[in-house]
């Protein structure tokens, strides 16, 4: 299939402690992506740092750093048609409140930090944020 293409996408502890994991998973699949790996696993302070290096400058950092690791996460990378973009658009904004309804965010979240989900949000995120909960 022509623009086929993988992304990695994170259920933030919030989700996975409302119980919200299938849910989520489910939209994925019923889209059409398929689940290439999937992994449930508490993100250490240095795989967070890792992960989050994009940010390491900003005043929410530690805030992020905290709020990742403190509860599990479920890591998924997804394969599809321009899955970069798709996927986010299926998550929403960052501000969950903003988010519009039919998105994840939107219809699960009113958090910024706590916002449900996260994904790559372009395919060199996707490399980097894969080698820092992979190590692939
Ligand atoms: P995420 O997609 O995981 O990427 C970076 C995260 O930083 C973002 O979602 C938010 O959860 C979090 N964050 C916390 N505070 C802010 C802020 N003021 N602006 C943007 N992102 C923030």
């Amino acid at each position: 299939m022509e623009g086929v293409e993988e992304t990695l996408v994170v259920i933030k502890p919030d989700a996975v402690s409302r119980g919200l994991a299938g849910e989520i998973i489910s939209r994925f699949e019923r889209k059409g992506f398929r689940i290439k790996r999937l992994e449930m696993l508490r993100m250490t302070r240095q795989s967070a740092e890792e992960f989050y290096s994009v940010h390491k400058e900003k005043p929410f950092f530690n805030e992020l750093v905290s709020f990742i690791t403190s509860g599990p996460v479920i890591c998924i990378i997804l394969e599809g048609r321009d899955a970069v973009a798709t996927v986010r658009r299926m998550i929403g904004p960052t501000k969950s409140w903003e988010a519009p309804p039919g998105t994840i965010r939107g219809d699960f979240s009113l958090g910024l930090t706590d916002n449900a989900v996260h994904a790559s949000d372009s395919r060199e995120s996707y490399i980097k944020e894969r080698k820092a909960l992979f190590g692939i």
